[in-house]
């Protein structure tokens, strides 16, 4: 096969140095998106009259013809051709002939692999998104059929104050809600045209930069061609936003895997998303959160393999860049099998209701209570904590929880209790009473998932709301 530098070159590439080198096993995934690219370069080139209508005819029905025969599986690949730029414009050589080998004509790979990334990956962050947005659906439905399911909420794991479910979960929904910004904020620095910039310093050719970004649904174009082709900020953001949403997803399956074992039980695991053991018969493994929890190391992994590896760089392009799209598509399939996986596993979790009431019953969660009631009858707030703690101290003595203790029992430690503290004291009564905003009351909680249900109807993914331009073929105006 013919490199397209031979005529520099007097001696074959070395067969060692063609496998070591090529990297078509993993960016042949770029396909439709290289034929895409180079069916707007050759509509330009031919606009442009830089190439002729009747060989951007013949360009454009080759690359069709190559789409379909990679679809069917009839695409042949060989090392010696590198990557998957080279391979189709090779096949298109040998179809067409004289006219593919104008395609190439004001391009470089350079700016040609820097366009696949973002028109891959432009698709991809809309991918996310959506699946975010399903998941946090299936969070906001789990929140509202369970609404009066209360737990004991924790601080340092150790029992801390009543709470209710609907509020734990709506808490993950917020996290959730933050990486679908995040992944959106990113995608607009991804939606930028560098096909233009050539090798690194433009090209001497009447290109039409713009004409390209309306065929592709660019916005914007690259302001310095050296920054374009070098650029892969883009891609590390995406992993940066991939591995705080797995961070995310390794907190919710942690509990999960904690609320399954026998000493919570407060969640049962669909028996379809656990296994068991090979040898022990009583054992029900939670395998799926704990694989997703084991995914995060991954995804952060990769996002250090994309800093390190663009680390100290110099100006432009340079060949270590290959190695971006292992873990860039790593970090693209590992997060989005995680938050896929939990979409389908939340909905079938069995909530052990009486199980977490106890829990939430029991353990002093309501020595709060004592001291807020001491304080908002005037004690100084940290006297009052001094008192309920004394009571606590003597109910865990006595063997009793705090609801179990006598009006007179409780007055030894403050003259001040009255009947009425009894009312406090139980975990529903301690939920409806946090109704300061963002608290776990009802009707906070309510209002939250109300919240959150008109913001997913109404929520716009990133590919609507920049809405690339018509094509009408205007210009795009703005640039970045
Ligand atoms: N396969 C290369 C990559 O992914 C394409 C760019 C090659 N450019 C070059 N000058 N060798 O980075």
């Amino acid at each position: 096969m013919a490199k397209p530098w031979e005529g520099r070159f007097s001696k074959k590439t070395d067969r060692m140095v063609e496998l070591f080198t090529s990297s078509i096993d993993v960016d042949m995934r770029l396909y439709a998106y290289d034929i895409q690219g180079s069916l707007a370069h050759c509509m330009m080139l031919a606009k442009q009259s830089i190439i002729s209508q009747d060989e951007a005819d013949q360009i454009i029905q080759g690359l069709g013809e190559i789409k379909r025969e990679i679809e069917h599986g009839d695409f042949v690949c060989d090392h010696a051709l590198e990557d998957i730029h080279m391979h189709i414009e090779n096949r298109l050589i040998q179809k067409i002939g004289k006219a593919a080998q104008k395609l190439h004509t004001a391009r470089s790979r350079n700016d040609q692999v820097a366009l696949d990334i973002r028109l891959y990956l432009r698709d991809e962050t809309t991918n996310t998104i959506n699946a975010l947005m399903e998941l946090m659906g299936v969070l906001v439905d789990l929140a509202e059929v369970n609404i009066n399911v209360v737990l004991p909420g924790y601080t340092h794991l150790q029992r801390a104050q009543p709470v209710l479910f609907s509020h734990h979960m709506m808490a993950y929904y917020e996290m959730f809600k933050r990486d679908a910004d995040r992944f959106a904020d990113s995608f607009k620095r991804t939606n930028i045209l560098p096909l233009g910039s050539a090798a690194l310093a433009g090209t001497t050719f009447p290109i039409d930069r713009d004409f390209v970004a309306v065929e592709l649904g660019f916005p914007a174009i690259s302001e310095n061609s050296m920054d374009a082709v070098s650029d892969r900020d883009f891609i590390i953001e995406f992993t940066a936003a991939a591995s705080i949403c797995m961070m995310h997803l390794s907190r919710f399956s942690e509990e999960l895997i904690t609320w399954s074992s026998s000493e919570f039980n407060f969640i049962t695991l669909p028996d379809a998303f656990a296994t068991g053991s090979s040898i022990m018969p009583q054992k029900k493994n939670p395998d799926v959160p704990e694989l997703v929890r084991g995914k995060a190391g991954r995804v952060f992994g990769d996002l250090i393999a994309l800093l390190t590896l663009m680390k100290s760089l110099p100006l432009a392009y340079n060949r270590d860049m290959q190695e971006d799209k292992p873990p860039l598509f790593d970090t693209v399939d590992t997060l989005r099998a995680c938050i896929d996986i939990f979409t389908k596993m939340l909905p079938k979790l069995e909530i052990n209701q009486e199980v977490m009431y106890n829990a939430a019953s029991t353990g002093y969660l309501n020595a709060t209570e004592l001291a807020d009631y001491l304080a908002s009858n005037g004690v100084a707030f940290r006297k009052a904590h001094a008192c309920a703690g004394k009571a606590v101290a003597y109910a865990i003595e006595n063997n009793k929880e705090l609801h179990e203790l006598t009006l007179q029992e409780l007055k030894l430690h403050s003259k001040i209790f009255k009947k009425e503290i009894f009312d406090f004291l139980t975990p529903e009564k301690m939920v409806e009473r946090r109704e300061s905003y963002g608290g776990t009351s009802v009707t906070n909680v309510e209002l939250a998932i109300k919240a959150a249900k008109k913001a997913l109807g109404k929520l716009s993914t990133p590919n609507e709301s920049t809405a690339p331009a018509s094509k009408n073929g205007k210009k795009t105006g703005k640039k970045t």
